[in-house]
């Protein structure tokens, strides 16, 4: 989530989740029951059940602490495939960051990469030596992108039409294609003709699915209300079973500005007073007014166009393999702070897809597709995702999960609470969601779904908002800082059941502290814990692996610099951590991805020198472009720190850990 200024923030419609607190703890027993599931990294088949456990991590773990540059695990090479600048199509000039511009930028590798996925050429080989990169950018940094200007305050000075449009062509998208060498290093492949940069400025777009042509989703630019300029906030995502990209549109409310509120002082947003989409906005935070970009286009300005913001917050499908093809926004899968889209084949042949919505308080979303894969053609698939059923998650004192339809007519989603459509559910999911009892959580994010056992984990970041007076059963630690991540279990391997049950991996924080109340393995080393987990992985046998994001509070939470976590998720060693890579002062870690072999492994770090860096000893102050507390990953004064990519293999080749 981007550490941005947010004047009004989100309003929660939830009502204080109901007392199931203190019902339970450490629940087992429900592996190995009989599965069938397929995951996108092995296409149209269907993994076979198993009970084993899953094999030891084998690398020596490398500490807490923060410094300048990454580390990795001794005897592994991290070595940076791609930065900020660099050229993704082949009109690409060179990244010249002192002459920036917005033509430049929509070639070029864009900024704050967060997903990446990894899709094997040709597409269904499993190839794990050349393949392409689908890879988000999330959002800006104004003060770390451009010389000579600080972070906008709340007037927006220095703010200039051309930063509005490099900032605009830095979000999105880019596939890249790459290749392993005999060396065993990955390299770009020059001049692919699949290398294609999508952005919030300049990709057309449609809209499909329930909402898509609704009179809420039409502007004075598209009177149809199913086509649309750009994608924005793209966290986090997934790779589908056909091989499509899905893009998650997360934290798109600060994109939006509104000049009645710029003038404005006051508690209420005053721009939502008389807006016809009032109650919808308030919930998402619109506007959010992190950008300057309702200043140069009005489509950005909720006063001027009332709907444009109905037509961000979706699941983006993407195909990799057509560079000419035009974005989808899949409307089925709700619309809210998307963090990512996890997809995989139930085994019925129906496809799952699981989002999280990160925001304080929001909700766990599941969607059924109403059809079966066609494993015999790419094409047939491309409507799957506009037919289906949304459910929103209630975690159970008891154990249990039960997934809530938001199903248009059910219950309370009827015109008597201004639903009149699916359309109207899809575009207000969070308040569908509200009204049937979902379960409010602490941000949740990453999912990796475990094919082999019929599970699938969840992380949940941290939440400093929940009081003592809001615990629930999932949620035991008020202003948690932490974190902790839920392992939630299919019965029979089918992801489509109506009710789960689910159970604590790991409370995340400091083992050697009582007061922070972690649960982690009890021969956990003294640095063997960390903390904010958010996007999450399982790999070819089983073993997961967690990304952590604290933010700017990490000098609260661990006091070390975000990494990339190794995590025993079977007895014996269930709740074992070990640090994999650790991530430069300021950053994050996001991904991760592996190759199907498992012998490659690709890692986002964004925003280098950002987080915290008041809070890093020598430093002491706020990173600028001029004055950054890291310039990884060149170190050469005349650049700013750049979010890259960095690919990870073991030395003399092997499995990854
Ligand atoms: Fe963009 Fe929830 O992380
Ligand atoms: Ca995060
Ligand atoms: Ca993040
Ligand atoms: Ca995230």
């Amino acid at each position: 989530m981007p550490a941005m200024k947010v004047r009004f923030g989100q309003v929660n419609g939830a009502a204080a989740f109901g007392d199931i607190a203190s019902a339970r703890l450490t629940r087992r027993g429900f592996l190995g029951a009989g599965l069938a599931l397929a995951t996108a990294a092995a296409p149209w088949h269907t993994a076979a059940a198993t009970a084993a456990g899953t094999p030891a991590f084998d690398f020596e773990p490398i500490g807490h602490g923060i410094d300048e540059r990454h580390h990795v695990a001794p005897g592994y090479d991290a070595r940076v495939l791609m930065r900020w600048g660099d050229g993704v199509t082949a009109a690409a000039p060179p990244f010249d960051p002192e002459r920036q511009s917005a033509a430049a930028q929509a070639t070029q590798f864009g900024y704050n990469n967060d997903f990446i996925g990894y899709l094997a050429l040709p597409w269904g080989s499993g190839n794990s030596r050349h393949g392409l990169l689908c890879v988000n950018h999330e959002y800006c940094i104004e003060e770390l992108m451009f010389p000579g200007l600080g972070a906008y305050d709340d007037d927006f000075s220095g703010a200039t039409r051309e930063i509005a449009g490099i900032e605009m062509a830095a979000i999105g998208g880019s596939i890249i294609e790459v290749a392993r060498g005999s060396g065993g290093g990955w390299t770009i492949v020059p001049a692919s003709r699949l290398a294609r940069r999508i952005t919030a400025g300049g990709t057309m777009m449609r809209l499909a699915g329930p909402a898509a042509g609704h009179a809420r989703l039409k502007t004075s630019a598209d009177a149809s209300g199913k086509q649309v300029i750009g994608t924005a906030a793209n966290c986090s995502g997934g790779m589908t079973p056909w091989g499509t990209w899905l893009s998650a549109e997360e934290h798109f409310n600060h994109c939006f500005g509104s000049d009645i509120a710029d003038d404005a002082e006051a508690e209420i947003d005053p721009a939502l007073v008389n807006h016809p989409e009032r109650r919808n906005y308030r919930r998402l935070g619109i506007p959010g007014r992190s950008y300057a970009w309702s200043r140069f286009a009005r489509r950005w300005n909720i006063d001027l166009e009332a709907n444009e913001a109905n037509r961000f917050g979706w699941i983006v499908e993407i195909d990799p393999l057509d560079p000419k093809s035009i974005p989808v926004k899949r409307t089925a899968l709700g619309r809210f702070n998307h963090e990512g889209a996890s997809s995989a084949v139930n085994g019925d042949g129906r496809v799952i897809v699981y989002s999280a919505d990160d925001y304080y308080f929001e909700y766990f979303y599941r969607f059924v597709s109403a059809r079966a894969i066609d494993p015999a053609s790419r094409a047939a698939n491309s409507d799957l995702l506009d037919d289906g059923t949304l459910a929103a998650a209630r975690f159970d004192a008891d154990g249990g999960l039960v997934w809530l339809p938001l199903v248009f007519g059910d219950g309370p989603l009827v015109p008597d609470n201004g639903f009149h459509s699916q359309a109207d559910i899809a575009i207000e999911t969070r308040r569908a969601a509200d009204l049937l009892g979902a379960t409010p959580m602490d941000r949740p994010e990453g999912v990796a779904i475990d094919a082999k056992q019929g599970r699938l984990f969840l992380a949940l970041t941290k939440n400093k908002r929940r009081g003592a007076d809001r615990l629930d059963a999932v949620h035991r630690r008020a202003h948690d800082r932490w974190g902790q991540i839920v392992e939630l279990t299919a019965p029979g391997g089918d992801h489509a059941a109506r009710r789960f049950t689910w159970d604590i991996l790991v409370a995340c924080g400091d083992p050697a502290d009582p007061a922070v109340a972690a649960r982690w393995h009890p021969d956990s080393a003294p640095d063997g814990w960390f903390a904010c987990p958010d996007n999450l992985a399982v790999d070819g046998a089983g073993r997961l692996w967690v990304a952590t994001d604290q933010g700017g509070g990490w000098a609260k939470s661990s006091g070390s610099a975000d990494g990339l976590w190794a995590l025993h998720t079977e007895a014996p060693r269930r709740g074992l951590a070990a640090m994999f890579f650790r991530a430069p002062v300021g950053a994050e870690v996001a991904g991760p991805c592996f190759t199907p072999d498992g012998e490659s492994l690709f890692l986002n770090v964004q925003h280098p020198a950002k987080d915290g860096a008041r809070d890093y000893a020598g430093f002491g102050r706020k990173s600028r472009f001029e004055d950054a507390a890291t310039r990884w990953p060149d170190f050469d004064p005349a650049l700013p720190p750049r979010p890259s990519i960095v690919a990870i293999t073991r030395q003399g080749g092997g499995r990854i850990g």
